[in-house]
């Protein structure tokens, strides 16, 4: 493997990190820590303080899944193997991914609400229970989802392209 083989190997590998904590930090909070938090004495405090140190590690992933993305596209672009389908795959991507990222840049200083703060906010019944889905933490863990497959499908449109089927 050339040196060039091995810097992007780097890269990949950062990428996939930054997806990993991002992705299944979000999954972690929301399927596990705030039920088990929910109604407990200690939910306000426990949900401030993961809050803060959750966005610190989310304000990293971004960083480096900005900056690997980009070095990964251009490779990926000047390879002589990307098709119209590739370019059109990725491009969505991408528009997913600064969907994502548009909501940790535009948080500004709000804090993050706590369980009972959300629930007070989006309302009981049918209708709270529906925004309560939707609220912004879960859209993103969504977007980062739909994320992941068209990261895949691109490997996989990538893997045809050079093998020529
Ligand atoms: C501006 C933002 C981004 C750009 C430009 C970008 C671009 C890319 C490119 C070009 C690839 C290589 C695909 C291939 O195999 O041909 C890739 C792979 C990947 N991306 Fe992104 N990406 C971005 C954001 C994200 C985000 C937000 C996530 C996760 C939520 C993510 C997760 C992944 C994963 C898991 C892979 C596969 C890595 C591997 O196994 O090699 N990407 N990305």
């Amino acid at each position: 493997m050339s040196i060039a083989d091995w810097f992007l190997l780097l890269v990949r590998w950062l990428h996939l990190l930054g997806a990993v904590a991002w992705v299944g930090g979000s999954i972690f909070i929301l399927a596990v820590l705030r039920p088990t938090l929910q109604g407990s004495s200690q939910e306000a405090a426990f949900s401030r303080t993961t809050g803060r140190e959750f966005r610190n590690l989310v304000d990293v992933a971004v960083s480096v899944l900005l900056v690997t993305g980009v070095i990964l596209s251009v490779s990926r672009l000047t390879s002589g193997h990307a098709t119209v389908a590739y370019g059109f795959v990725l491009g969505l991507k991408i528009i997913l991914a600064l969907g994502m990222f548009s909501h940790v840049w535009f948080r500004g200083r709000r804090q993050t609400p706590t369980v009972n703060q959300e629930s007070a906010t989006v309302g009981s019944g049918p209708m709270g229970n529906l925004r309560g889905a939707f609220t912004a933490n879960s859209l993103v863990l969504a977007l980062g989802i739909i994320v992941l497959l068209l990261a895949d499908l691109l490997g996989v449109l990538f893997e045809n392209a050079i093998g020529g089927t």
